[in-house]
């Protein structure tokens, strides 16, 4: 079994234009980059509010191993149902404990290396959810001591809870990284403890937007106050992307790194 582990972590992924973006390049980055394993958010699949069997399954065959979710998790119905039918996908553990579905699971890459993915919810600008720092520690104490690399989805509006979290689970987690705002930070880095970190990933969608959705009707609810529908752009996604590797040994990162692809 190889000792470095590749990970590919992608964030929000915004409907039709972050799905077809994927489509046409996955494959070629999971395959030049020598990914191991990959972990999207899925919360925004489905034209930008929650995912579908359809949408979730288009993402396993490109390749991507867990989806986690967010805020708009539940905002498909079908999903409450099928969280619970596989376990490639997560939820935020701070949720109800009521809620269907898991906040954190294990899976194995080709290699026969096992990697834990938590997810969590910030609580600052985001819902009245259950502390993320508690449930982030009870998640150590559950995670099983043989996983190879642990990832942290801190899916979270506020960059200081965000960092604060990774703090929380400096020299516990491999790779602490933020979703949700669907803006990329350049603030990625390794921590003397071997706790990679990142405020937020960015979205794959289209940035000729205001976060994934079209210009006209989010401006219009800015200016004029009223109410609009919201529409996710479906054409022209920029994939932003950060891969991050990690010795099995001691799950530290010991790489990281963006990577982001334009529209053709
Ligand atoms: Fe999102
Ligand atoms: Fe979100």
């Amino acid at each position: 079994m190889p000792q470095l582990i590749n990970i590919l972590v992608i964030g929000d992924v915004i409907g039709k234009a972050g799905r077809r973006a994927l489509t046409e390049h996955l494959p070629r980055l999971i395959d030049q980059h020598h990914i191991d394993f990959t972990v999207a958010n899925g919360e925004n699949l489905a034209a930008g509010f929650g995912l579908t069997e359809k949408t979730a399954d288009e993402m396993f065959s490109l390749g991507v191993d867990v989806l986690t979710n967010g805020n708009h998790c539940w905002d498909q119905r079908e999903f409450l149902q099928l969280i619970d039918k596989d376990e490639r996908f997560t939820r935020p553990m701070n949720f109800s404990a009521r809620a269907p579905g898991q906040g954190w699971t294990v899976r194995e890459t080709p290699s026969g290396h096992r990697i834990a993915v938590l997810n969590l919810i910030g609580q600052v600008f985001m819902g009245a959810w259950d502390c993320p720092f508690a449930a982030a520690s009870r998640a150590m104490q559950e995670i099983p001591d043989d996983v190879s690399a642990i990832l942290v989805d801190m899916h979270a509006e506020a960059t200081s809870e965000k960092m604060g979290m990774s703090w929380h689970l400096d020299g516990q987690a491999s790779f602490v990284y933020g979703t949700h705002t669907h803006v990329p930070t350049c603030d990625e880095i390794i921590h003397a403890s071997g706790t990679a970190y990142q405020t937020d990933i960015g979205m794959t969608g289209s940035y000729q937007s205001i976060i994934g959705m079209k210009v006209e009707s989010a401006l219009a609810r800015m200016v004029d106050k009223l109410p609009r529908r919201f529409e996710a752009v479906e054409r022209g996604a920029t994939i932003f992307a950060t891969k991050v590797q990690v010795d099995s040994a001691t799950r530290k990162a010991v790489h990281i790194e963006r990577i982001r692809i334009l529209p053709g």
